[in-house]
């Protein structure tokens, strides 16, 4: 994909489903006793991956009027075939989850990307509840075999991760007992909220998450809210180019997603969110940019316990790092060298590509600021949010950039050019 630079970006628009919220309420609806109906469910070939794994274990799930409609009150089924994950980290990660909780023995397979993630972070857990996790090197595939009768433990999380924090909750939903998560450092509370607003109590005290089991979801409708880790790549372009505006309605500003809004109006953003309300308990609400760069204040260090609460953001912060007065430094986000690509490395690369002063730390980049940008040959590592994190960085660059395996923006935004297109002016 070609692309050229660009004065300003305007308009308004609404976003597909949030991906973490669209796994979260498909494996909830598959599992949940009586119908769900699912509106505005993502369109990231990640969620789809979720709803062919689904019924590949039996799950009836129609489509009729742009809904997701699943019966509930459904029985797991032993799959004939592998269940094929794609590249997504969330499906397999949650998936294992559910299964470790059903005596059922499904082998749960990935792409290239997928086949390298690290996976000892479920596996240690889920054996703990009772399941036997067959892997090569602790990496997918990963052979589950659940249990009928599943334990419920105690668990303090090795990594803050959202992932491995929900596949613990998911099998205790079948656990009789009380499982407890601990966290080191609070992650993307989904699964709590999502839990709660179809029916099973979880309690969430500081860093512990506690659910009592059994416990059976009640089936029913939500919409979900506009995905806001897919908004950021068009927030961010609003805040580089001086005179946009942009407005986002109907999008999830859940806090533990919301942070990299506050990082960047510490770095000088004019943003306002506004018409806050929820939906099974997930804020939903309106977004609006002013474009431009004003006085950048704090938060130039992002470290510690902000990264797990920007994770997703981490590479479009370093794109947009190049542009704020004395820099950025993001350290402790080692955890970036495990997702869909090195972001580390992969960020890195492209930004000296394209004429940033950037260094790479061990656990994270060092970014001086101002320069300007220019336009470059950016490879995407097949990783999605590289594509548009880079995308966004082609705008704001001198001369032309060609992004090389852009296609991977379907991964969790397949209308991102499109959407990009119709809101840039020249
Ligand atoms: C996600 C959690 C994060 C994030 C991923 C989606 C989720 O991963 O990077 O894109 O939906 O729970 P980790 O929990 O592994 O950090």
């Amino acid at each position: 994909m070609k692309l050229i630079p660009a004065q300003t970006v305007k308009g308004s628009l609404c976003l597909p489903g949030d991906k973490s919220i669209s796994h979260r309420a498909a494996l909830i609806a598959a599992l949940a006793d009586g119908p769900s109906e699912i509106t505005n469910f993502s369109t990231a070939r990640d969620c789809a991956s979720t709803l062919e794994c689904l019924r590949g274990l039996g799950v009836s799930i129609e489509l009729r009027d742009e809904k997701l409609r699943f019966p509930g009150s459904q029985r797991l089924v032993s799959p004939r075939q592998p269940l094929d994950c794609g590249n997504s980290g969330s499906t397999i990660r949650m998936l294992a989850g559910v299964l470790a909780g059903y005596d059922l023995s499904v082998e749960l397979i990935g792409d290239e990307s997928l086949t390298t993630r690290p996976m000892r972070r479920i596996i240690e857990p889920l054996e703990l509840m009772g399941a036997r996790i067959e892997a090569t090197d602790g990496r997918p595939p990963l052979k589950v075999h659940g249990s009928g009768n599943p334990r419920a433990i105690t668990y303090k999380l090795p990594v803050a991760s959202a992932q491995v924090k929900s596949a613990i909750l998911f099998a205790g939903l079948n656990a009789a007992g009380r499982t407890t998560v601990i966290e080191t450092s609070p992650t993307r509370d989904h699964t709590e909220r999502l839990f709660k607003g179809f029916g099973v109590p979880v309690v969430n005290d500081n860093l512990s998450i506690t659910l009592d089991g059994p416990a059976r979801f009640i089936g029913g409708d939500i919409t979900i809210p506009g995905d806001i880790s897919s908004a950021a790549f068009f927030i961010a372009a609003a805040m580089l180019l001086p005179g946009s505006e942009l407005v986002i309605e109907d999008v999830g500003l859940n806090p533990t997603r919301t942070a990299f809004l506050s990082v960047l109006s510490s770095w000088g953003a004019d943003i306002s969110t506004t018409n806050l309300r929820m939906e099974r308990n997930e804020p939903v609400g309106t977004i609006k940019v002013q474009g431009g760069i004003g006085n950048a204040g704090g938060d130039r260090v992002l470290d510690g316990e902000k990264i797990p609460l920007l994770i997703d953001e981490l590479p479009l912060l370093a794109v947009v790092g190049t542009q704020i007065k004395g820099g950025i430094e993001i350290r402790d986000a080692a955890e970036l060298r495990h997702k869909e690509s090195d972001r580390l490395t992969a960020t890195a690369r492209n930004l000296l590509a394209m004429g940033a002063d950037v260094e790479e730390l061990p656990d994270g980049l060092r970014i001086d600021g101002v320069t300007k940008l220019r336009g470059a040959s950016i490879d995407s590592y097949g990783d999605h949010r590289i594509a548009m994190a880079f995308s966004v960085a082609a705008l704001i660059a001198e001369g032309d950039t060609e992004i090389h395996g852009s296609e991977s923006v379907a991964v969790s935004f397949p209308e991102f050019f499109r959407l990009l297109d119709s809101l840039i002016q020249r």
